[in-house]
């Protein structure tokens, strides 16, 4: 698979020059999927039910911690109308659901049971339904160059190990199709420690960063992951998908976080706490070796 880490090579440390990263990068422990999938299941989704049929019921699609409007902040394609979607880690499916209130076809993926069942019941609510499968976005039982549009607003694009979904997207994309993907920033990763809110400071390695793992206030640990910037864009490259646009979210004036305190106003002021990247698949999967 294009992009893909060598099997069981792991490495602390990593001298970085292009194309040699991810040969050598994988995570480690490799124990993130049934992990990520037991903790959906059993307490995340329950929390996050909160944000569900609120954001099914929005008439304008709004994105990220701070809920920032489509008109501000325009993650979803332009016409959209007719557009196979696929959305990898769709959770309750309400960017699915966006896209299908927009005419496209879209396919949600996701690893949780409950997840899943708060989707389709927000499908019954709604008087609108799209498929939903439960299968893991690394290896997702879909064919290639079924979608015109692969999409991830906090699922695969957090949870996933880039050097796995990444390279599902390109296969999953028709040559000219768009991936786009919005998670926390790179730089906020680099200011958080396992632990607490942001800093001021850099507080992780950009050399080598790739599986973070962040604790919850109730002492969970989870998995999650990033790159470094050069290395997203190496990645893709190799997948045959060229970035055509990396937005670094500036929370504009009157934007409110409510639940998630480890980002204090004063550092979303300063830097961004997301990003949303878009890029496009080629005619030729090898792109940039
Ligand atoms: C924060 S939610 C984001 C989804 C959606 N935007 C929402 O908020 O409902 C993260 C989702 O990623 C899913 N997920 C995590 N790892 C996954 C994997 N390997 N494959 C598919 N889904 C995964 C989780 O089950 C969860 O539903």
């Amino acid at each position: 698979m294009a992009g893909g880490a060598e099997d069981g090579a792991t490495v602390r440390t990593v001298t970085c020059w292009p194309g040699s990263y991810d040969r050598f990068m994988t995570d480690e422990a490799d124990d993130h999927v049934p992990v990520t999938r037991r903790q959906w299941d059993e307490h995340m989704s329950a929390w996050f039910e909160r944000y569900a049929r609120p954001r099914w019921a929005a008439a304008e699609p709004y994105w990220g911690i701070w809920c920032i409007p489509q008109s501000q902040l325009p993650v979803l394609p332009a016409g959209p109308a007719g557009v196979a979607a696929v959305e990898l880690g769709c959770g309750s499916g309400y960017v699915s659901a966006w896209l299908a209130r927009r005419g496209a076809r879209p396919v949600g993926v996701d690893l949780s049971a409950r997840q899943l069942a708060t989707a389709r019941r927000l499908q019954e609510e709604f008087g609108l339904r799209f498929p939903l499968i439960q299968a893991d976005a690394e290896r997702v039982p879909l064919g290639a160059g079924c979608a015109d549009l692969v999409i991830s607003e906090y699922g695969a694009s957090a949870w996933c190990d880039p050097y796995r979904w990444i390279p599902e997207a390109a296969r999953l994309l028709r040559p000219g199709g768009q991936l786009v993907f919005m998670a926390q920033s790179t730089l906020a990763r680099l200011c958080m420690p396992e632990q607490g809110p942001a800093t001021g400071r850099l507080v992780r390695d950009l050399f080598g960063l790739h599986r973070v793992m962040r604790t919850g206030a109730s002492g969970n640990r989870y998995r999650l992951f990033t790159l470094p910037h050069g290395e997203w864009i190496r990645l893709m490259a190799r997948c045959g998908l060229m970035v055509e646009d990396l937005i670094e979210v500036q929370v504009p004036p009157g934007g409110t976080n409510n639940d998630f305190p480890e980002f204090p106003e004063e550092w979303v002021r300063r830097w961004p706490a997301e990003e949303v990247w878009f890029a496009r698949r080629g005619s030729s999967r090898t792109g940039r070796q």
